[in-house]
């Protein structure tokens, strides 16, 4: 006599793949290029800010200057770089993107990067 056994349940478990991202610094792959920092400013913003940041004419601010722009945080100068900036009373503004639309946020983040390793202390 053949004893007929209920076929088992194959339960087959997927384990599932936590990836984590962190985003939170830019430290390794995706962090600022200083040369691609450097090459836009000279391409766009040295006429104002001058070769060693100090300002080339009344109104610019000097960005060697520990009480200068570079006291800022990086998203404050971003948003200034971005957006364009006239302070009060400014004999001068500052144009959106240094009057370059062709500058990306990634430039931005790269001159920024640049500006405080070249002119500030
Ligand atoms: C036409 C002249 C001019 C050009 C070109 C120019 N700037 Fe400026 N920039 C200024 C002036 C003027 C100010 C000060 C504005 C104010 O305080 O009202 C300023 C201010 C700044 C500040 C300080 C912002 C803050 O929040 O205090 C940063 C950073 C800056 N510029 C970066 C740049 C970069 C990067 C470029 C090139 C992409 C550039 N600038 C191109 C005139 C210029």
């Amino acid at each position: 006599m053949t004893i007929k056994s209920a076929s088992g349940t194959m339960a087959a478990h997927l384990a599932g793949l936590l990836v984590s991202v962190s985003l939170s610094t830019a430290a390794f792959a995706g962090g600022p290029d200083l040369a691609n920092g450097q090459e836009r400013y000279e391409e766009t913003c040295i006429a104002c800010h001058g070769d060693n940041g100090k300002g080339t004419m009344p109104g610019i601010p000097n960005f060697a200057s520990a009480k200068g722009p570079f006291a800022k945080t990086d998203a404050e100068l971003t948003t200034s770089i971005i957006e364009g900036l006239e302070s009060p009373g400014a004999d001068l503004a500052m144009p959106a993107m240094g009057g370059n639309p062709d500058l990306t946020e990634d430039d931005v983040r790269d001159l920024i990067a640049y500006m405080r390793k070249a002119f500030t202390k």
